[in-house]
């Protein structure tokens, strides 16, 4: 089967691999119709998570049909049209019963190097490095899918791969950042980044009882997209002091919720950020935090710090104080996507979000090697690129 394959930094190529095979009694075998490009892939693209080896297939956004099951996978059938959460997840231990499923403890085979590094290990990710796993992505015709029985969920025919593809990911991942912003009603929510996931950060700011919601990014397009899409103000860092912009809005007192959908990739001006540069570059820090620097500072007291984006390892220069000082709360994490799958799907159903308006561009596979160059330029306005095997 032809699959995108990591060959290095900047390098991936669509190869000829073998197909997948049921290897466990909860596994199935789903044929890939759609699969998606996340900011999560350019931190692998550009060589900032460790652990990557040469011909590692990508992906850990996909959907399709599935194919063959597994003996104890009693949920599924052949033929049915599914969806799949990134996070691995088993069901049964101690954090999949919490529903803390990107925390399970039974999905990641190298869990003892993830745990050298983080103290303990987090899920299994599809396609997302051997500390996570080393398992073969969805940026492929067909992809073996572990705890079959617990991950996917069947979606109606009726909706169309693009309304339903972001439940994999992007979509409760905006979710959950909202939710961990702990927003009740009448809040202002200030958002770093207007990727897909800043998009559905913004609409689910709503959707909880936001009052103000302020996007930031220097993309037009995006801000746009955050403008006419997701009703949101927004704030061009380029051209505006983010800061100042924040003060004056919101009188002096700062955004009760910030989300930070940015990750280890800011972009920044200034020194710092020339630090961080070098530094990442160096190899030094793993991470160029400047979008959730910005976040700490411009939080109100007492606020809520959330963090969507995604963070690999040691970071510099975090503002400590400040965070401790204006008594910040902070949640973070990859997405228990599981949790979210259903109810998320029932406000698709009900035409409460349609996800697809994300979508700029929707290629073949063979051409998932531009567009990965594309979608890191930021360049012909792509924001979400669906790949069709
Ligand atoms: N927590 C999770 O489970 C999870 C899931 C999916 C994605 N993510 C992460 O979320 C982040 C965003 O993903 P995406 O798909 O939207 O990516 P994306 O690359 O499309 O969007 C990132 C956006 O951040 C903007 N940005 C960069 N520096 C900024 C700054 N200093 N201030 C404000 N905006 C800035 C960029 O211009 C870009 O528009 C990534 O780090 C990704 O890894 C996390
Ligand atoms: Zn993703
Ligand atoms: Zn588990």
């Amino acid at each position: 089967m032809r699959a995108l394959c990591w060959f290095g930094s900047g390098d991936v190529r669509v190869e000829d691999v073998p197909e997948p095979e049921l290897i466990n009694e909860r596994d199935a075998i789903v044929r890939v119709t759609s699969t998606s490009i996340c900011g999560s892939d350019l931190h692998l693209f550009n060589g900032y998570m460790p652990t990557m080896e040469r011909g590692d297939i990508l992906g850990h956004e996909f959907m399709g049909e599935v194919v063959e099951v597994g003996k104890k996978v009693d949920s599924l059938e052949v033929g049915d049209r599914v969806v799949v959460p990134f996070p691995i997840a088993c069901g049964t231990c101690f954090f999949c019963k919490a529903e803390l499923w990107s925390l399970c403890d039974n999905s990641n085979p190298n869990a003892a190097a993830a745990a050298t590094l983080f103290g303990h290990s987090p899920a299994g990710i599809f396609g997302y490095s051997h500390l996570l796993g080393g398992y073969p992505g969805g940026q492929a015709e067909y992809v073996r899918v572990p705890f079959a029985d617990v991950g996917p969920i069947k979606v109606p025919g009726g909706l169309s791969d693009d309304q339903v593809l972001f439940l994999t990911d992007a979509l409760p991942t905006g979710y959950m950042a909202a939710e961990n912003g702990g927003i009740q009603g009448g809040e202002t929510v200030a958002v770093w980044g207007c990727g897909a996931v800043g998009q559905f950060a913004i609409k689910s700011a709503w959707m909880l009882g936001a009052e103000r919601v302020i996007g930031i990014d220097r993309f037009p397009n995006r801000l746009r997209m955050a403008r006419e899409a997701g009703g949101a103000e927004t704030i061009d860092y380029e051209h505006e002091d983010v800061g100042e912009q924040l003060r004056w809005m919101t009188g002096g007192r700062g955004p009760d919720v910030c989300i930070e959908a940015v990750g280890m990739e800011a972009h920044g001006a200034g020194v710092l950020s020339w630090v961080d540069d070098v530094k990442q570059n160096l190899r030094v820090v793993t991470g160029r935090p400047h979008a959730l620097r910005e976040a700490i500072h411009n939080c109100r007291k007492g606020g809520v710090v959330s963090i969507a984006g995604v963070f690999g390892g040691f970071i510099d220069s975090l503002n400590m104080g400040a965070a401790f000082n204006k008594a910040l709360t902070f949640k973070m994490g990859q997405t228990h996507v599981h949790r979210y799958l259903r109810p998320l799907l029932a406000r698709i159903e009900a035409g409460e979000i349609d996800p697809a308006f994300v979508v700029t561009h929707r290629v073949s596979l063979e051409e998932g090697p531009g567009m990965y160059q594309t979608f890191r330029d930021k360049e012909d306005d792509c924001i979400k690129v669906v790949l069709k095997p």
